[in-house]
């Protein structure tokens, strides 16, 4: 099947929903399809919890903000990307608003929240539901539009690419329905690729089944650099359930007053950083693997049942409802938490406006790197960076379809028209899957060491080769082309990480546990096979 559109965007989270109403909305003549793999909802952003970083308050100020997200950052955010991201912050926040987001409110302010790594009050959130808010409300937003079409339960396979005047173009994308049994081609001038995080990539994690990274694969394959991808941020306070879905257990928890303990009752995290509970991220996982290598333990508290249950209720209705539903009142008990990987900093490499080495192929949210994160994202500065983002993008992507003719079309891709017949083998597959994930979450968790990223690189490479070949020979499923693309993604995170000879933010690396400012102070960049710097000035970035 073939399908014409001016923009196809790929992902149904914030960013990708952000850009695609906006876009149809400024543009009613121009048509905007939407293509995501499964219930339009099912997204990382559906989950996020603690809400949304914007200086919103009289005795907070964009310099705060800056300065907070540099210096968890660890010497690599670009500080003109992070101060243009903040300044735009509010307005952000007024544009939710403006399209039906409902923030939490408390004496006619918005309720600031308090995480980790800040230096003050300044989470704008909708109780701790704050991610299906939004979803709601962009969604409602995109449903109002007649020009927008939404593909949901269709899989991008892979970016259609061809050559423009010497230099590499994107016109879309190939796409597959499991449910319909059905393949498409997507024709635009202009691809948005908002398919998220990579967390799935691993064994333990807190993002859910989509967040398999296929959008770093996909750009990667189709010649775009990627960068920074050894920065996995570990949530540290998931909870600690092992039979069952991961769920997790906001830093807000922390920031109203909940205390990390060992089983000895012992807070620890005095030990360990002057912002005691509340430091950055990174500090707070690593504090409790060495807890938990200490003692042996599979998990540690944390514990909020200082607070009133009807505070605990209302500030925290999903964590209290979640947790009592899997058999804990939090109102009267310590919660088991384990830190799990949560979001990668790293990704397909743009600029602010979302523009890739790849003309016409935009980027924007979880799956970009900008610079916004440097080694260690600030909490909550994410849907941020994915909003001004996707707003940004938008107006650059609008500039460039109206100057564009239509894209001539390249041949279909190999897999659709290909005749090798076809066998299934579901428990190979499931086999690699398990396979990579364990061996990430193994080798390459909160402390890595050179031999054991040397031993994961061997292993992935094998898998990955194996994967490239029996790929076309597998009938289209989603379970193949996740596969493929979490194998791709596990060996540029490898491959990134191994580049990094020094500890800085995400990265901790027991061979070289110091910061080197001298030799490591700069991105880690993996050019794709073949890679040529586009000439165009549509490519040159950063
Ligand atoms: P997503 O929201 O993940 O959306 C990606 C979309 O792409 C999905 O619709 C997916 O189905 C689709 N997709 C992926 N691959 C394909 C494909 N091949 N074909 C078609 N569709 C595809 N950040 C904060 O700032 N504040 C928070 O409070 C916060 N809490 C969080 C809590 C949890 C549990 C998690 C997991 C993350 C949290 N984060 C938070 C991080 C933040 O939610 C994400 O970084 C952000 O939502 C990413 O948005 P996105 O639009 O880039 O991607
Ligand atoms: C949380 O609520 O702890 C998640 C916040 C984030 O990932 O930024």
């Amino acid at each position: 099947m073939e399908r014409k559109y001016d923009f196809i965007i790929i992902g149904s989270g914030i960013a990708g929903l952000f850009f695609a109403q906006k876009i149809a909305e400024l543009l009613p003549d121009r048509t905007v399809a939407v293509i995501t793999k499964k219930r339009e909802t099912e997204s990382n952003t559906n989950y996020a919890q603690g809400g949304i970083a914007s200086v919103m308050s009289g005795t907070d100020s964009f310099d705060l903000h800056v300065a907070d997200t540099l210096r968890v950052g660890a010497g690599l955010c670009h500080p003109r990307v992070v101060e243009q991201i903040v300044k735009y912050g509010p307005a952000t926040i007024r544009k939710l608003v403006d399209i039906g987001v409902k923030f939490t409110v408390s004496r006619g302010e918005y309720d600031l929240g308090r995480e980790g790594g800040h230096s003050t009050n300044r989470v704008v959130h909708a109780a701790d539901l704050t991610g299906r808010e939004i979803e709601r409300a962009l969604l409602a937003a995109c449903r109002r539009k007649k020009n927008l079409d939404m593909y949901r339960d269709t899989i991008a396979l892979d970016l259609i690419t061809y050559l423009h005047r010497g230099a590499k173009r994107c016109g879309g994308a190939y796409a597959f329905s499991e449910k319909k049994k059905e393949f498409s081609s997507f024709y635009a001038p202009v691809t948005m690729l908002a398919t998220g995080g990579i967390g799935q990539v691993y064994y333990h994690t807190t993002n859910p089944n989509i967040a398999t990274g296929d959008g770093v694969a996909m750009a990667y394959r189709a010649g775009a650099r990627v960068a920074n991808l050894e920065f996995i941020q570990f949530h540290p306070t998931a909870l600690y359930s092992p039979k069952q879905k991961a769920f997790l257990i906001s830093e807000a928890v922390r920031g109203e007053g909940g205390v990390l303990m060992n089983s000895a009752g012992v807070k620890f995290m005095k030990k360990y950083h002057p912002q005691k509970d509340l430091a950055p991220r990174d500090v707070v996982a690593r504090a409790i693997d060495t807890e938990l290598k200490a003692t042996g333990e599979d998990y540690v508290f944390l514990d909020i049942s200082h607070r009133t249950p009807a505070f605990i209720k209302k500030r925290f209705p999903n964590i209290y409802k979640e947790c009592l539903r899997r058999g804990l009142d939090i109102t009267r008990k310590p919660i088991p938490v384990v830190p799990s990987a949560h979001y990668s900093c790293g990704g397909v490499m743009a600029d602010l406006h979302g523009r890739t080495d790849i003309e016409g192929l935009y980027v924007c949210g979880e799956v970009a790197c900008t610079g916004m994160h440097g080694a260690n994202r600030l909490a909550s500065n994410s849907l941020l960076e994915a909003v001004v983002m996707a707003d940004f993008a938008a107006d650059a992507a609008i500039e460039f379809r109206e100057s564009q003719k239509f894209p001539e079309v390249p041949p279909a891709e190999e897999w659709l028209h290909s005749s090798i017949p076809r066998m299934s083998d579901r428990i190979v597959i499931s086999h690699d899957r398990r396979e990579i994930r364990r061996l990430m979450s193994d080798y390459l968790g909160i402390v890595r060491s050179s031999d054991r990223l040397q031993m994961a690189h061997e292993r992935v490479k094998v898998i990955l080769k194996a994967i490239n070949s029996y790929y076309l020979c597998q009938p289209a499923s989603y379970a193949i082309v996740e596969l493929r693309n979490i194998a791709q993604v596990a060996e540029l995170v490898i491959r990134s990480a191994s580049r990094r000879k020094e500890s800085r933010g995400l990265h901790y690396i027991t061979d070289y546990p110091e910061l080197n400012d001298d030799k490591w102070k700069r991105d880690t960049i993996l050019k794709p096979p073949g890679y040529k710097a586009a000439r165009s000035k549509h490519g040159k970035r950063r």
